[in-house]
């Protein structure tokens, strides 16, 4: 089979397609026929020896994928050959791969195999986030930073499912014109505009409750400043690189909170949340409140150039790598 091969830590252009043997499955596992694997930030920073997890050489990226199993392990009893199915892991940008059966579940009846590629880590890390961790509250206004990005967009969907009034903030009108698309209420270009001045202006100086930041560098300071008495700052990542560092003064004046939020390890301690919130996402997916946004369908030739654009911010919603195509 052919995978995006990763053999040593290094930049993108190192990324190669090779033939490699197909991966067998363990007891507890199952074998996948990759159909579509959706593109994240963590990819890019992952093959690059720059990501808190860095796996055994060599290893192909693609951390959510969506297929049809064709081998089960012996211990595994809720899936069968046949099943189709979306899996989180490692291993995606590739025709096959192995996933644990625990970090599988079946293609929801309506998801084809893009959507189903790019639904659980994207939209699961912004739920958890916003309600598990950030506490938002129907009424309360929500702050998303890097708004037309892959956790950005499922943030302002799940925003507005939950009742939130969703501010998007972007660096461009093409990708803030996304954002009104999928339901923001009001927008900031935070490359032409004061980030702290505008979110004054659509608060009328209260500021905001919460603030859903995968972006950091320059963005965060202005935002916990924007935030209201009692606001919660979710941390989430550093899209631009830079990991901000905040006097807490700015916290005790306004009694407010840094949150920092891991999904993959919060699977790990609370699996029953999880469990929670793909159930409430799946409800939300069927009453058309959320539906990932794919912008681009490339093949396995084409991940890595896509891996570049992603990383310079060249990139709305998702990307979706295609190993058949
Ligand atoms: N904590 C968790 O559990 C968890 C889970 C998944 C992802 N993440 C993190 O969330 C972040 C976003 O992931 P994603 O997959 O949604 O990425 P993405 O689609 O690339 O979105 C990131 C956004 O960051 C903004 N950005 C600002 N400066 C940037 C720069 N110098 N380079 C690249 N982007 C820049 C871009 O929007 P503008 O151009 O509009 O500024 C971009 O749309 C990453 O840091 C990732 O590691 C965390």
């Amino acid at each position: 089979m052919k995978a995006l091969l990763c053999t040593a830590f290094g930049p993108l252009e190192q990324l190669t397609v090779q033939e490699v043997a197909s991966p067998k499955p363990g007891p507890k596992q199952v074998l996948i026929d990759i159909k579509a694997a959706a593109l994240n930030f963590p990819d890019a920073l992952m093959v690059q020896g720059l990501y808190q997890v860095k796996p055994p050489l060599p290893f192909s990226p693609g951390a959510e994928f969506a297929g049809v199993i064709t081998e089960v392990g012996a211990e595994v009893k809720r899936y069968k050959i046949g099943d189709r199915v979306i899996a989180y892991g490692l291993g995606g940008f590739a025709e096959e791969a192995v996933s644990d059966a625990e970090r599988i579940m079946p293609l929801p009846p309506g998801m084809d195999f893009d959507a189903g590629a790019a639904f659980v880590l994207t939209y699961c890390t912004s739920l958890h986030g916003l309600r598990d961790c950030g506490r938002l509250q129907a009424g309360e206004t929500l702050l998303v930073l890097g708004a037309a990005g892959g956790v950005g967009v499922a943030a302002i969907e799940i925003g507005k499912a939950m009742g939130a009034r969703v501010i998007a903030a972007a660096s461009s009108d093409a990708k803030l014109a996304l954002c009104k698309q999928l339901g923001a209420d009001e927008t900031i270009n935070y490359t032409t505009e004061n980030l702290r001045d505008r979110i004054n202006e659509l608060t009328a100086k209260r500021g905001v409750d919460v603030v859903y930041d995968p972006v950091g560098g320059p963005y965060t300071e202005p935002a916990v400043r924007g935030m209201a008495w009692g606001g919660r700052l979710l941390v989430i990542g550093f899209a631009a690189g830079e990991i901000p560092k905040i006097a807490i003064n700015h916290l005790l004046l306004k009694e407010r909170s840094l949150v920092g939020v891991y999904w993959g390890d919060s699977v790990r301690h609370n699996p029953q949340q999880h469990f929670n919130n793909v159930k409430q996402l799946l409800e939300w997916f069927a009453e058309g409140k959320v539906k990932p946004v794919i912008s681009e369908r490339v093949p396995l030739s084409g991940a890595t150039a896509a891996m570049a654009r992603l990383a310079s911010r060249q990139v709305m919603g998702k990307v979706v790598v295609m190993p058949e195509a």
